[in-house]
């Protein structure tokens, strides 16, 4: 339980806004899609201070994570508490539960708890993001890849990885609106 709030308190630091903040530049949250995250701070202020919030957002939950793997949580516990720092960071405490689609978070929680797995997801967000250029239609297709990934790369962590990939999904709803009318924004 305390991990657990741990994690959740740690997700609640959203990368963007101290980016943004720190920059001096406008919240994402007004502007673009409207997500505190990577994709949106690369369209509104560009690499240098996406790749910071992209940074941010991977490592934060890291250290809780590792505290539960040093106390020899089992798997399933690990799994809960990654999943309270994608909800810190979807639904974030400090404001006011208006957060973010848990990709970047996702990434660095399976880092720790089922690397290959994170591997796999990142090469596939990288390859899509690349040839589609849309951020989202990366992110729903390694959120999708992550269960299946885990059946043969981390079978124990296959439970808790779904549990992730759900957030994720429910998060990009608006995302899956847009792009059956085909108005998602691109990456370019
Ligand atoms: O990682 C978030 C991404 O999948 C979608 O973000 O800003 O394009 O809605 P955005």
């Amino acid at each position: 339980m305390p991990l657990m709030l741990l994690g959740y308190l740690s997700g609640s630091w959203l990368g963007a806004l101290i980016v943004c903040r720190l920059a001096g530049v406008r919240d994402p949250r007004q502007e673009g899609s409207g997500n505190p995250g990577f994709s949106n701070v690369l369209r509104l202020h560009g690499r240098r201070l996406a790749l910071a919030t992209l940074l941010l957002d991977t490592v934060k939950g890291m250290p809780v994570l590792w505290l539960a793997l040093v106390l020899g949580m089992p798997p399933w516990a690990q799994g809960v508490v990654g999943l309270a720092v994608l909800l810190g960071h979807s639904y974030p405490l400090w404001s006011r539960f208006r957060g973010g689609k848990a990709v970047a978070s996702a990434f660095g929680v399976m880092v720790v708890l089922t690397p290959w797995v994170a591997l796999c997801c990142a090469l596939l967000w990288i390859l899509l993001a690349w040839r589609v250029g849309t951020a989202a239609v990366a992110s729903l297709a390694s959120a999708g890849l992550a269960p299946l990934a885990s059946i043969w790369l981390a079978p124990d962590y296959v439970g808790v990885v779904l549990a992730f990939t759900a957030l994720v999904l429910v998060r990009h709803l608006l995302n899956i609106r847009r792009l059956q009318k085909g108005d998602e924004p691109s990456l370019r």
